[in-house]
């Protein structure tokens, strides 16, 4: 649906512009032209804001752990959906359950490090993250379960 808002709104500036052109003579029926062009421009700057609107207010708000893992190392090795170097957070998300035992040990092991879980591929160690902040970004984790 919002593509063809989208689309209809470009049309409609494509239309505007073309009206304009067609407008250089300056007889009366120009005029009337531009008008109409004037009209379609408003109607599409319309369209396009209202677009806008509805783009951020659909996208939920990143969670404090995605935010935190934005200004960590994590994505050199971990992506939500595909395995890089560590499992894919979905993957995490689908072998734990999202009880407090679980979080409390996954935050104590990003901030350790270690393998064996998943195989013999380490995780660094995250030495001086805090424990809070840890369980924050463990819960955004869990969360993408799919
Ligand atoms: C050097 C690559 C690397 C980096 C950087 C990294 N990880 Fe990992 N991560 C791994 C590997 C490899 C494993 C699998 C470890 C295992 O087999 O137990 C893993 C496992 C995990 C697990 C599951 C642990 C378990 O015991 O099942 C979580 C949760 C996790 N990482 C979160 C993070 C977070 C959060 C960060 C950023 C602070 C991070 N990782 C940074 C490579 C990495």
């Amino acid at each position: 649906m919002k593509k063809v808002f989208i689309i209809l709104g470009i049309s409609a500036i494509f239309a505007a512009c073309g009206g304009n052109s067609s407008t250089k003579g300056g007889a009366d029926s120009a005029s009337g032209a531009n008008q109409a062009a004037k009209a379609a421009n408003s109607d599409a700057d319309t369209v396009v804001a209202k677009t806008g609107t509805e783009a951020t207010g659909s996208s939920a708000a990143p969670s404090a752990g995605e935010k935190l893992i934005a200004t960590l190392d994590c994505s050199t090795c971990h992506k939500v959906d595909t395995k890089v170097i560590g499992p894919a957070f979905q993957e995490i998300a689908a072998k734990y359950e999202a009880t407090d035992a679980n979080i409390d040990m996954l935050a104590k092991k990003i901030i350790s490090g270690g393998s064996g879980n998943w195989g013999n591929i380490a995780m660094t160690p995250h030495p001086s993250l805090p424990e809070a902040d840890a369980k924050e970004i463990v819960k955004y984790i869990l969360s993408t379960k799919k």
